[in-house]
């Protein structure tokens, strides 16, 4: 059975560890009859130890800082997120890329992840797409230059989640078709394979994001060709998250 994954990111949202507890909970509530997907909820750093998680529920973060401890003011280590229990950590989000986040950083923030046993979701993806297909070399750089350092060995554990920068924030009907999402799933697969070959290129697991929502989340996973969805503003309403959740694990 193919295992699918779901991830929350909920960005610099809700207000409150109050908010925070009541959204976990009904995610956690949605998920007690999931059979083949594991949702992860990454909220703002104050209120990790604030979520409900459970058996099929985990804890990610949004970014994390390479180490455990030092003199890195306003940074939170990888290690502090792993003594509160998070295995995931999202990286090189857009939103963090347009405030100056390099692939450099990405990168080594890619293998202090790995190094802690945590589970890196890398995040890649185009501005703008146009005629002559230069969205596609923008990915393919971005993909080589954040996984830079990585082995054949550990590309395996890493989650890339796909998310066309046009289509974040948006409706259903704003964000990519699927016939769309499956040519950009064999292009990022073989920019992998060249990279680290076929055998462990195909481990890996793709996931998209950009306006999922219940509307389009079973199109997107059964004619998209990804393992699942890194969701945004539709993960901060249980029920609509519920929707989603739904559809990726029939
Ligand atoms: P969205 O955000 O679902 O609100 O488009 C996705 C993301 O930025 O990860």
């Amino acid at each position: 059975m193919i295992k699918k994954i779901v991830i929350a990111n909920w960005k610099m949202n809700p207000l409150t560890p109050g908010e925070a507890k009541v959204i976990s909970k009904g995610i956690v509530k949605a998920s007690d009859k999931l059979k083949r997907t594991t949702v992860v909820i990454a909220p703002p750093f104050p209120f990790l130890s604030s979520v409900s998680l459970s058996k099929k529920v985990f804890l990610g973060s949004q970014d994390a800082f390479w180490g455990g401890v030092g003199a890195q003011t306003g940074e939170v280590s990888i290690g502090m997120l792993k003594s509160l229990k998070a295995s995931y950590v999202i990286l090189g989000h857009s939103e963090r890329r347009a405030l100056g986040e390099s692939d450099a950083f990405v990168s080594k923030k890619i293998i202090a992840t790995l190094k802690a046993g945590m589970t890196p979701i890398l995040c890649i993806g185009e501005k703008a797409r146009d005629h002559h297909g230069d969205y596609l070399s923008f990915v393919e750089n971005q993909i080589r230059a954040s996984l830079e350092g990585v082995s054949r060995k550990e590309i395996s554990k890493i989650i890339i989640a796909y998310e066309p920068v046009w289509a974040i924030g948006k409706t259903a009907d704003d964000a990519m078709d699927s016939s769309k999402l499956h040519e950009m799933s064999i292009f990022v697969h073989k920019t992998l394979v060249n990279m680290f070959g076929r055998e462990s290129a195909q481990k890996v697991k793709l996931n998209y994001g950009g306006s999922v929502e219940g509307a389009n989340a079973h199109d997107l996973i059964q004619n998209g060709n990804v393992y699942g969805f890194l969701v945004g503003h539709a993960s901060l309403d249980s029920k609509k998250f519920a929707e989603i959740l739904r559809a990726t694990d029939k």
